[in-house]
């Protein structure tokens, strides 16, 4: 699928690796509707790229707060003429907590009910209600492909650390529902592509102490840095070009395994 003259939605789009991702397609000549809750960052971005790129708030959390961020991303995409090709399901949050803390009280399922709202059944309910409308659109090429949609794991997917069980619950699942979802919807010639990061700058890791970023970067094997957004973003961009990527779930991650501790 190529980028040029088609639009995209990229929720978790005013930030971070979600950021690069609507740098990238509209470098590329694409057009983004970037989907986040933050207003302002999410406006400032669209200003930059006045003219192929379109704030919509929205919260994942919300099926009707996705419903309107993809209706006025549709419209946008009818009215510029740049059919709406794919999703690319960014947002995330990962409010570390372990099974029992200091005290001995057991994990808040109110955080683990939050992480996996937003990870993962925010993530189905963007890509689900998308799909009505990425079924629509005309199928394009040889191989009559009609479009595709990237979701994001992580490394904790499949060496989740401690503190990150409701974070690991999220992204395995986001791992496991990639083969199935791209076998649904294969005869819609819509692909599914997800891409599982180790550490990349981001707000997200800007937050953590500095002694954890440095053992995370400790256990990079190479290059042994922190990813930078841009390398997240040029997969990302392969992931929607490739046709012959689906159905996988591709590690991001400078060959790092995550220890069990710090
Ligand atoms: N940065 C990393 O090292 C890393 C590693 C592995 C996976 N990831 C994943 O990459 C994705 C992007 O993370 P990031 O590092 O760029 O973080 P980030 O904090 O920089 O960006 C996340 C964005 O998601 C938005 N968001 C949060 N909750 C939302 C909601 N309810 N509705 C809509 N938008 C919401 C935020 O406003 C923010 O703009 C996440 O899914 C994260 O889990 C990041």
């Amino acid at each position: 699928m190529k980028v040029e003259g088609q639009t995209f939605i990229v929720s978790g789009g005013a930030s971070g690796l979600g950021k690069a991702c609507v740098e990238e397609i509209c470098n590329a000549g694409g057009n983004v509707a970037i989907l986040d809750l933050n207003e302002e960052n999410g406006k400032e971005l669209a200003k930059e790229f006045s003219g192929s790129a379109k704030f919509f708030v929205c919260d994942v959390l919300s099926t009707e707060s996705i419903a309107g961020a993809i209706k006025g991303a549709v419209d946008w995409s009818k009215q510029t003429s740049k059919p709406l090709r794919g999703v690319v399901s960014a947002a995330g949050v990962a409010s570390p907590a372990t099974m029992l803390d200091r005290h001995g009280k057991a994990l808040s399922l109110d955080v683990f009910d939050f992480v996996v709202n937003i990870n993962l059944r925010g993530t189905i309910d963007l890509v689900r209600q998308a799909l009505e409308h990425l079924a629509q659109v005309e199928p394009t090429g040889s191989d009559l492909e009609r479009g595709v949609i990237v979701m994001v794991a992580s490394s904790a997917a499949f060496d989740g650390q401690k503190g990150q069980v409701s974070y690991s619950a999220s992204k395995g699942a986001v791992t496991a529902m990639t083969l199935p979802m791209a076998r649904d919807l294969a005869r819609y010639g819509i692909r599914v592509v997800t891409v599982a990061p180790s550490l990349f700058d981001s707000r997200m890791t800007m937050m953590m102490p500095d002694k954890v970023r440095k053992s995370l970067e400790g256990a990079m094997e190479f290059p042994k840095r922190a990813g930078h957004p841009g390398e997240f973003a040029q997969l990302v961009r392969q992931a929607i070009e490739n046709i012959m990527l689906n159905g996988v779930t591709i590690r991001l991650d400078g060959a790092m395994r995550m220890p069990s501790k710090m």
